[in-house]
């Protein structure tokens, strides 16, 4: 089948191409060796142009030219008979003069003719094909004819006509011959003597106004239609097709078959009719070929395959000689006829096949069965596996601890926070999805997540299952989960099932304050009013942490970016990965040094002592990159100038701090403010952690200047004098203070 398929898709141009061939120029029609046209006229055995290539005399077909420029004309036998077409199933045309009748506006008559045919032998007129037809409007014809001339005898003859009359044109009717301008009647069969007159009844007296002149002919009736605007063309020497049916010799099948030598039709393939009428008999090729019946192997097979119209096969073809087979598929059976193709009806009570059914259907459900149970185990061992995977996850990612941590503490805290489950947190972010990321950083990930209630929230995923890093998530969810502050970014809640702990967060929009000072675009619009109340809220929240809150908690990472605003530019303290839990007896901590290069308090680097102290060293940095828009460490600048504590408490004691003082906060009414807080930071910034103020002292400073008054704690003599001294109009000679000048040389 599959080989078949292919030689039909092969064959396909194949056939399109021969098929052309063959029907158009390699039809073979003619003897071999013979002329097959006259012209564009087509001469097929048993006509011939020669003796040699026709059968005999009467199908002599004389070809004559009667000059180069002009198309040659065949003419039957050596009459004067003109042949327009020759077709093998007994027929051809010849063409036939037009008979007139003409009369002058008085009456006389002016030119007629009445033409006629004679066929020879083996040649008659179809009676059905041909109609004698009178055109006129006062005329009428007959036609005279004459059957079976045999041997010289004068045959019968028989006689036939109409008459064709009209009063005004306007009775014309184009296509209707029905008597009003044009009549038309059937001729007898078996004639081979044609011979049309025409007369007129009152020599067109009365319509010769518009007519003077009757036509007729017997005419091949399909071709001709009446017109009354073509009255005029059927004169012009124009000559109108008969059909004239032919046969070989005078003899029926019967007879000729007892002379198998003059026999026409024994080539192969090729059979003998008798016609119904008309002379001799005639061969046509059997059914399922084509091709030329007279001629040795002149039928050839008919491919019926090859077009669709040929054979009604369903499904599949198949080409016999002489005719054709169709085939059905497996399972199926042709019809009677071959044609359709319905289905095998299943065999009743076969034992045999009715076991190997059963046992095909047995296996096949058995593996049906075994699919399933195995699909369910599979999924069940999944199942269970992924409950344990989360199992684990929790115990890794700290849960005991957490429960543990917890049980000490407040209960009730505990369900302030939520526990999310990881499937809520990853449709959140979508899946934790790139395009989710806010931010990024040494602890981890920040997504953002949309609930589905459309809540915001961050989701701050840890990196990698570090326990250290573990430990922090734990830290900071207990320290978040205590805390409740304005200032300090929400905990909503956390989740522990997941490959990494993730803590959920409120969303503050605004980004981190370190963004917002060192992004071009952002610091415009950072103005003073807004840094004061910045610092004022940190310094306030890191006050509440150090002192208010149940147990102190020291921060331990304070940097712009670990301060988020919200669109009110309220600062919100994030990140308490690293912060501490100061026990109320302990005033000290020993611990590994942790923080934020450029923020770290250079006391607690040397000792490892962790006091709040070192919050507010941070805390003067910020304060001090508030005021100068300047990075903590900026690799790029100057060497005197990466590290922005020392640069800044240097240009203090040059005197020279509005040269690195953001400029768009500068103006008349914030010189003094930055004066105080630039005071301010140098006091947090002081090496000794004893020097320093209070995270209290500082947010009561801040707030003071804030609501426009002047400081309240430092009011002490000295420091007043050292701020005038230091900020006054134009005193150059300023003695800086001891606390800073073993962290700065100033030089000359
Ligand atoms: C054309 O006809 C000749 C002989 O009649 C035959 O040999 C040849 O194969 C035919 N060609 C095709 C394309 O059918
Ligand atoms: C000749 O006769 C054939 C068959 O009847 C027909 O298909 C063909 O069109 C005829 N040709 C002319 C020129 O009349
Ligand atoms: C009729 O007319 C024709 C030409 O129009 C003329 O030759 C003929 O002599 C006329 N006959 C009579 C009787 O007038
Ligand atoms: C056919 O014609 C031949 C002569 O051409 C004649 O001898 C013969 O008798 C005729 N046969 C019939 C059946 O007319
Ligand atoms: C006359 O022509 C018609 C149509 O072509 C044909 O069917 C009929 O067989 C012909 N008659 C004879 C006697 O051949």
């Amino acid at each position: 089948m599959a080989i078949n398929m292919f030689m039909f898709l092969v064959l396909l141009p194949i056939i399109f191409f021969s098929k052309s061939v063959v029907s158009i120029s390699n039809f073979s029609l003619a003897k071999p060796n013979c002329k097959d046209h006259c012209g564009k006229i087509p001469i097929p055995y048993p006509f011939g142009l020669t003796e040699e290539c026709s059968l005999n005399k009467y199908f002599l077909v004389t070809c004559n030219k009667i000059s180069r420029y002009h198309r040659p004309k065949a003419y039957l036998m050596n009459s004067r008979t003109q042949i327009s077409n020759i077709s093998l199933n007994g027929q051809i045309r010849v063409l036939q003069e037009i008979a007139h009748d003409c009369y002058a506006p008085n009456g006389t008559f002016v030119s007629g003719n009445n033409p006629g045919i004679t066929l020879p032998d083996h040649y008659t007129v179809n009676n059905t094909a041909n109609k004698f037809t009178v055109i006129g409007c006062d005329t009428y014809g007959h036609v005279h004819t004459r059957r079976g001339h045999v041997h010289g005898s004068r045959g019968h003859n028989y006689m036939t006509g109409c008459a064709a009359t009209c009063d005004t044109k306007d009775d014309l009717v184009e296509g209707s011959c029905t008597g009003i301008g044009c009549c038309q009647t059937l001729i007898p069969k078996g004639i081979s003597f044609v011979e049309v007159k025409l007369r007129s009844f009152d020599n067109y007296a009365f319509v010769n106004d518009f007519s003077n002149c009757g036509y007729g002919f017997v005419v091949e009736e399909s071709v001709f239609s009446f017109s009354p605007q073509k009255f005029a063309n059927l004169r012009d020497g124009k000559k109108l097709p008969l059909v004239v049916d032919w046969g070989i010799k005078n003899e029926s099948c019967l007879e000729a078959r007892k002379s198998m030598s003059s026999y026409a039709c024994k080539s192969s393939n090729s059979e003998c009719s008798d016609p119904s009428s008309g002379p001799g008999y005639r061969c046509f090729c059997k059914k399922g070929f084509e091709g030329n019946p007279y001629l040795p192997q002149g039928c050839q097979d008919i491919d019926e395959c090859k077009d669709p119209d040929l054979n009604d096969c369903e499904y599949h073809c198949e080409n016999e000689e002489g005719s054709y087979k169709c085939s059905c598929p497996k399972g199926y059976h042709g019809d009677k006829d071959g044609h359709g193709c319905p289905r095998d009806e299943p065999r009743e009570h076969d034992p045999e096949l009715e076991l190997k059914l059963k046992l095909v259907a047995g296996f096949a459900l058995g593996i049906i069965a075994l699919i399933f149970v195995a699909s369910w185990t599979y999924f069940e061992l999944r199942r269970r596996k992924l409950i344990k995977m989360k199992q684990t996850f929790f115990l890794q990612n700290g849960g005991l601890l957490l429960q543990e941590k917890l049980k000490k503490r407040d209960r009730s805290l505990l369900e302030m926070v939520k526990i999310f489950t990881s499937s809520e947190l990853k449709r959140a972010t979508n899946n934790f999805h790139e395009s989710m990321i806010i931010g990024k950083g040494g602890y981890g990930t920040v997504y953002k997540g949309v609930l589905q209630d459309n809540k915001i929230l961050a989701i701050k995923k840890s990196k990698e299952i570090d326990p250290s890093q573990i430990e922090q998530f734990i830290n900071e969810f207990i320290i978040l989960s205590q805390v409740r502050h304005r200032n300090i970014v929400r905990l909503l809640g956390c989740c522990l099932e997941a490959q990494v702990p993730l803590l959920v967060y409120e969303f503050i929009g605004n980004g981190t304050l370190y963004e917002n000072i060192h992004t071009k675009d952002k610091s415009r619009f950072l103005s003073w009013e807004k840094r004061l109340k910045i610092a004022a809220e940190t310094a306030g929240v890191l006050s509440y942490l150090h002192s208010a809150a149940s147990t102190p908690i020291i921060h331990r990472d304070i940097k712009s970016a670990n301060i988020l605003l919200d669109a009110l530019f309220t600062a919100k303290v994030s990140d308490f990965g690293t912060s501490r839990l100061v026990p109320m007896d302990r005033a000290q901590l020993s611990t590994m040094v942790q923080g934020t290069l450029g923020y770290l308090d250079p006391e607690y680097m040397q000792t490892s002592q962790l006091t709040e102290k070192s919050d507010v060293y941070s805390f003067g940095v910020v304060l001090v990159e508030l005021l100068t828009g300047r990075k903590a460490l900026s690799y790029d600048k100057p060497e005197e100038e990466i590290n922005l504590t020392n640069f800044f408490l240097y240009t203090l004691r040059k005197d020279r701090l509005f040269e690195i003082i953001e400029g768009n906060i500068v103006c008349d009414e914030t010189r003094e403010q930055i004066i105080e807080v630039s005071k301010l930071a140098k006091k947090c910034l002081n090496v000794r952690g004893e020097d320093r103020p209070t995270m209290k002292e500082v947010a009561i400073e801040l707030d003071a200047l804030r609501l426009g008054g002047r400081n309240s704690w430092a009011k002490d003599e000295d420091d007043r004098e050292e701020i005038e001294s230091r900020f006054g109009e134009g005193l150059d000679s300023v003695s800086f203070s001891d606390d800073c000048s073993d962290s700065i040389t100033v030089p000359g």
